[in-house]
């Protein structure tokens, strides 16, 4: 066999372990997959003396992370830290000024700066990988750059965190409130301690800015990406949801076209016919719509040691075997920048929920807002008094612009008829 691809590892941790595990494992299929042994030679994490349950004491260790990038016995190097700057940005920028070739499961680093390390690497000649900062397991990042190459995708749309997934899915089958379930999530280990990235959407929209660039052929524009999270559902919104024949799904979703590139990461209802309402727990799934494939579905994993493993593994495979391309799958140079698309001509029909006082005339009022923006009322049901006397009103509107709803949500806001913040979430069509 010929000389092994040698690699150097940076991050020790749940990914970082899973690895080393992997490579441990299944090295002889590897080898033979890859024409060629993949050997971790060094490694580096913040603290040398921790337990990680893998025996790391045959690897050189390094203290300093980026000194992995001119580690002389590498040819690769892997960043398994995280973190969209810091140690893994730096060890990123040396590596490809250095010639060598580059994989990562960071998705918070490929988001803010995919473009000047697509850039960096073509500017060498070497490889850039990051199928693990999508969907964990799923190899959807390859599907898109090489499966699908040959079609132009239109729309791609996905559930894209793992733990929004589960806290939804668990409140929808046992009836709970978001903060319950969020705490129980912390002490499963399936929310951080600090769960914002998480529920707040930004993980997701790091995600599908990462997607959108794949799909379109356009510059990554993670700073155009609107983004809500799934703190303002409440276990009413789900019931109502599953009363209409829908589940709640936080779902990040990306098109391209004449209007422009719209992304947008926000909770939706989805039908009970699509698939995306059957991916339950802290499973991801991928939805793609080519204009000569169709529908593609990719669905597994999105976390975990070993799925995530198992996607970083495959990128050294392709590096060992030479084969790689551009990371976004056409030169960054290549890559079309697209204007945002006006999410206000966007058509579709929405939820809308209110808490509203138990008083004559609210209805009223809500309907005539409606009636006023010119949104019409396909469904409204209106829930008996709660403990404090409030009363939930949930409306599905026919196929309205964006702007209309919008219109009439401005027109509702200081209402005396209207407590806090009423609910918008889309119906996810097509
Ligand atoms: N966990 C998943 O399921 C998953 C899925 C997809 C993608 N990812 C991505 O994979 C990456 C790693 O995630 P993870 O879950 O494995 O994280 P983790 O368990 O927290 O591990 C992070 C590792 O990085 C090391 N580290 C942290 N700060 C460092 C610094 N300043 N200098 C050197 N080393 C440092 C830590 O060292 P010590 O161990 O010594 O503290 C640890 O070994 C992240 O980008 C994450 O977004 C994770």
């Amino acid at each position: 066999m010929t000389e092994p691809l040698r690699v150097a590892l940076a991050g020790l941790g749940t990914v970082g372990g899973g690895v080393i595990r992997l490579i441990d494992a299944n090295r002889e299929l590897i080898a033979r997959r890859a024409g060629r042994p993949i050997e971790v030679v060094a490694v580096s994490a913040r603290d040398r003396a921790k337990d990680r349950g893998v025996d790391i004491s045959r690897f050189t260790w390094v203290d300093d992370t980026a000194a992995l990038a001119n580690h002389a016995k590498a040819d690769v190097v892997v960043e398994l830290v995280g973190g969209s700057d810091g140690p893994a940005l730096a060890l990123a920028r040396a590596t490809l000024a250095a010639g060598k070739g580059f994989v990562t499961a960071n998705k918070a680093m490929m988001a803010h700066h995919g473009l000047e390390l697509a850039e960096a690497a073509e500017a060498k000649g070497t490889a850039l990988k990051f199928e693990a900062a999508v969907a964990g397991g799923v190899p959807v990042i390859k599907s898109l750059r090489e499966g699908a190459a040959a079609n132009e995708i239109g729309r791609v749309y996905g559930i894209l965190n793992g733990t929004c997934n589960f806290i939804l899915s668990k409140m929808e089958a046992e009836g709970r409130g978001f903060d319950e379930v969020l705490a129980e999530a912390q002490a499963l280990g399936y929310a951080e301690a600090d769960p914002s990235f998480d529920i707040d959407g930004v993980d997701a929209a790091h995600k599908l800015s990462i997607l959108a660039s794949l799909a379109f052929g356009t510059r990554p524009a993670f700073d155009r990406v609107e983004v809500t999270g799934i703190r303002h559902v409440i276990a009413a919104d789900i019931a109502e949801a599953a009363a209409l024949g829908f589940r709640v799904r936080l779902v990040g979703i990306a098109e391209a076209g004449a209007h422009g590139l719209f992304q947008r990461v926000h909770p939706h209802l989805v039908p009970l016919d699509h698939p995306l309402a059957h991916v339950v727990g802290s499973t991801n799934a991928v939805v793609a719509e080519g204009n000569y494939v169709g529908r593609l579905l990719f669905q597994g994993a999105g976390a975990g040691d070993g799925p995530t493993a198992s996607a970083v593994v495959a990128d050294l495979i392709d590096i060992a075997r030479g084969e790689f391309g551009p990371p976004y799958a056409m030169p960054a140079k290549s890559l079309s920048e697209l204007p945002a698309a006006d999410p206000g001509e966007r058509r579709g029909r929405a939820y809308l929920r209110f808490t509203v006082p138990d008083k004559v005339g609210v209805l009223a009022e809500i309907a005539a807002a409606m009636r006023d923006a010119g949104v019409s009322i396909e469904s409204l049901i209106q829930r008996g008094a709660a403990e404090d006397g409030s009363v939930l009103v949930a409306i599905v509107t026919h196929e309205v612009p964006e702007r209309a709803v919008a219109q009439a949500l401005e027109k509702l806001r200081g209402s005396q008829s209207v407590a806090g913040q009423p609910m918008w979430m889309p119906l996810l069509g097509g």
